[in-house]
């Protein structure tokens, strides 16, 4: 249900990262995005404080997994990366504590997360892409650690 203004989101083939780990946690953060979407009502999001919460914690477990897969790669754009997801994670925050303060989520608020997932999966994680692409990254795609 797009309540008629934003559409839900979905993961475009030309999103794939191509390490499973972080090609899942996108779609569910997609998801988390789009119970934001559901949840509004015409005026307000309906719940916005477990709404924001359910998405600041995947955001956050979802960034350690992408960061210590850049570490496992050694990828030189992981300094950048990490200052990029602790903004992401801060604008999120200022978010939150603005929309408790006045007691609502409105449609701005919903687009503000909505611009936010995709300034980090379509803007810096496709950078990450292209290194994959560019170093020939052909692993199975299974977690760090897993047997
Ligand atoms: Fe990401
Ligand atoms: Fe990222």
């Amino acid at each position: 249900m797009s309540n008629g203004l934003i559409k839900p989101l979905s993961l475009p083939a030309s999103w794939v990262i191509g390490w499973r780990e972080i090609d899942e946690d996108h779609e569910i953060i997609l998801q988390v995005i789009n119970g934001c979407i559901a949840a509004y009502d015409g005026t307000t999001v309906v719940g916005f404080e477990d709404e924001f919460k359910a998405l600041r914690d995947r955001v956050r477990g979802h960034f350690d997994h992408e960061e210590r897969f850049m570490e496992h790669l050694n990828y030189p754009g992981l300094r950048w990366h990490h200052a990029h997801h602790r903004k992401w994670l801060e604008h999120l925050d200022d978010l939150r504590a603005t929309c408790s303060r006045k007691g609502y989520a409105d449609y701005d608020d919903i687009l503000v997360c909505y611009d936010q997932v995709l300034s980090d999966i379509v803007k810096a994680d496709l950078v990450l892409q292209s290194y994959l692409l560019e170093i020939g990254f052909n692993k199975p795609q299974t977690r760090l650690g897993a047997a």
